[in-house]
C-alpha cells in the first residue's frame, strides 16, 4: 500500500503509540483487500459502544488509548449504549451502569460526539458521494442506498482507527466498480407497511448474500420504509447497499429474483417465535425513530393508555427526542417511554424480566431470540399499539 510522507511518519510512531496502532490497523485491513492507498473520510461512526455487546476485553484497550490523549480528527459519532440513564440505569445492576459510563467517558475523552444512536444521518446528513467509515450495518446500507454516500461496513475497531486518522483504506464500497448491481429483484407484490419492507430485507438478505440488488417495481419507498428494508437486509446478508430506482443497469446480465405476496407473508410468519398475543414489552424504534415516525406513533395513540403489566418503549436519539417535544409528551402521557441512547436489543431486557417482545422491526425480530433470549412477535405498528394500549 502506498503511504504519503505524513502517513509514513505516523506509521513509524513519530506521532505516538495511539496514532501508530490506528494507522497500522487501517493499513493491515487495506492490505487484506488489496487497497493501494488511504483516502480521507468526512465522518466515522463507531459501533460496539454498548457494554452488553462489547464485553470486558476491549474496555482496557479503549482506556489505554483514551489515556494517551489521542483525539478524533473528523466528525465521529457513537452507536447506542446499553442503557438509558433516565429509565433503565436504576433498574439494571449498578456495576453495569458503572462499566457503561466508563466506556462512554473514554470515547468522549477522544472527542467522539455523544450521539448514541444508530441513525447518525438524522443528526447530520452526509453529502452525496462523501466517503465515510461507518460501522453500524443498518446505517451503512442507508448511507450507501438512500443518501448516496460511500462506506464499507466497518468493524468497531476499524471505524475507531478511521476516526482518529481521518482516513480509510480505498477498497470495497469506495470504488465505483464495486457499486454495480448484481441481482435484479422483480417485485410482483406491492408492499404496504414497514413490516413488509423489513420482511423483504430478511428474505433478500438470505438470497443475495453480498450481491447488490436492484429492485424493479418497488412502491411506497419512503425513507422510513427503506430504513427498515436496509436494516433487515444487513441482518441476514452481507450486502451493503441496494438500488430501488433510477439505475441504468444492464439488466440482462443480472441474476434474476422475483418476490411475490407469498414470499413476504411466509417471511413475516416465520419471524414470530410465539403465537401468544400478550407481550411483556412492545418496542418500536429499530433503527432509531425518525421525527416522522415519532409523530405517527403519537397520532395513533390518541387518548389510549398502556395496559397494566406491559412496557411500551419508543427508541430514538436525543436529537430527535428534543425536536419531537409535543409528540414525546403524548407518548409518555399514555404510559409509554421514549428512550434515548439505547434500544431493546443492546440492553439486557432479560434482566428486566421481559420474556416476550413485540416489535415492528424485522432487525429486532431477527436478533431478539438470541441476543435477548426472548420470544418475539413481529407485527405492524398499528397492531403493536393495539396490543399495548387499552381501549
Ligand atoms: Fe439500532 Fe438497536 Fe436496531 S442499535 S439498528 S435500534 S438493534
Amino acid at each position: 500500500m502506498h503511504l504519503t510522507k505524513q502517513e509514513e511518519h505516523i506509521y513509524d510512531g513519530e506521532f505516538g503509540w495511539a496514532n501508530q496502532i490506528c494507522i497500522k490497523t487501517l493499513v493491515r485491513l487495506g492490505e487484506l483487500f488489496n487497497a493501494t492507498r488511504l483516502i480521507p473520510i468526512s465522518s466515522a461512526h463507531v459501533s460496539g459502544v454498548s457494554y452488553k455487546t462489547l464485553g470486558d476485553a476491549p474496555v482496557d484497550f479503549l482506556e489505554t488509548l483514551a489515556n494517551t490523549d489521542v483525539k478524533v480528527t473528523v466528525k465521529a459519532t457513537l452507536n447506542p449504549q446499553s442503557l438509558d440513564e433516565e429509565h433503565l440505569c436504576g433498574k439494571l445492576p449498578l456495576n453495569i451502569c458503572q462499566k457503561q459510563s466508563g466506556i462512554l467517558k473514554n470515547f468522549e475523552k477522544m472527542g467522539f460526539t455523544k450521539s448514541l444512536t444508530c441513525t447518525p444521518y438524522y443528526l447530520e446528513n452526509p453529502k452525496k458521494e462523501a466517503h465515510l467509515a461507518w460501522a453500524e450495518s443498518s446505517a451503512v446500507v442507508y448511507a450507501n442506498s438512500v443518501i448516496g454516500a460511500w462506506t464499507n461496513r466497518e468493524g468497531g475497531l476499524s471505524a475507531l482507527a478511521a476516526a482518529i486518522i481521518g482516513k480509510t483504506p480505498d477498497y470495497g464500497m469506495h470504488k465505483v466498480e464495486n457499486r454495480e448491481p448484481k441481482a435484479l429483484v422483480a417485485m410482483e407484490t406491492q408492499l404496504q407497511s414497514e413490516v413488509e419492507f423489513g420482511a423483504l430485507g430478511i428474505f433478500l438478505g438470505e438470497i443475495v448474500e453480498d450481491k447488490i440488488p436492484i429492485m424493479q417495481g418497488l412502491q411506497n419507498a419512503s425513507r422510513d420504509n427503506l430504513k427498515q428494508l436496509g436494516a433487515a437486509l444487513a441482518s441476514t446478508g452481507m450486502v451493503n447497499m441496494f438500488y430501488h430506482d433510477g439505475v441504468n443497469a444492464k439488466v440482462n446480465e443480472l441474476e434474476k429474483i422475483s418476490v411475490d405476496t407469498k414470499d413476504i407473508r411466509r417471511t413475516i410468519e416465520n419471524m414470530s417465535t410465539t403465537s401468544a398475543q400478550k407481550p411483556d414489552l412492545v418496542f418500536v424504534g429499530c433503527p432509531h425513530c425518525s421525527l416522522n415516525e415519532i409523530k405517527q406513533i403519537a397520532d395513533l395513540i390518541g387518548s389510549r393508555k398502556v395496559r397494566d403489566g406491559m412496557e411500551f418503549w419508543v427508541c430514538t436519539s436525543r436529537y430527535i427526542k428534543e425536536k419531537a417535544g409535543k409528540h414525546v409528551e403524548k407518548i409518555e402521557k399514555s404510559g409509554g417511554h421514549v428512550l434515548t441512547d439505547t434500544c431493546a436489543v443492546v440492553t439486557w431486557t432479560d434482566k428486566l424480566g421481559i420474556k416476550t417482545i413485540m416489535t415492528n422491526s424485522a432487525k429486532t425480530a431477527h436478533y431478539a431470540p438470541t441476543l435477548n433470549r426472548a420470544e418475539t412477535i413481529f407485527a405492524p405498528l398499528k397492531e403493536c399499539l393495539n396490543a399495548v394500549l387499552k381501549g
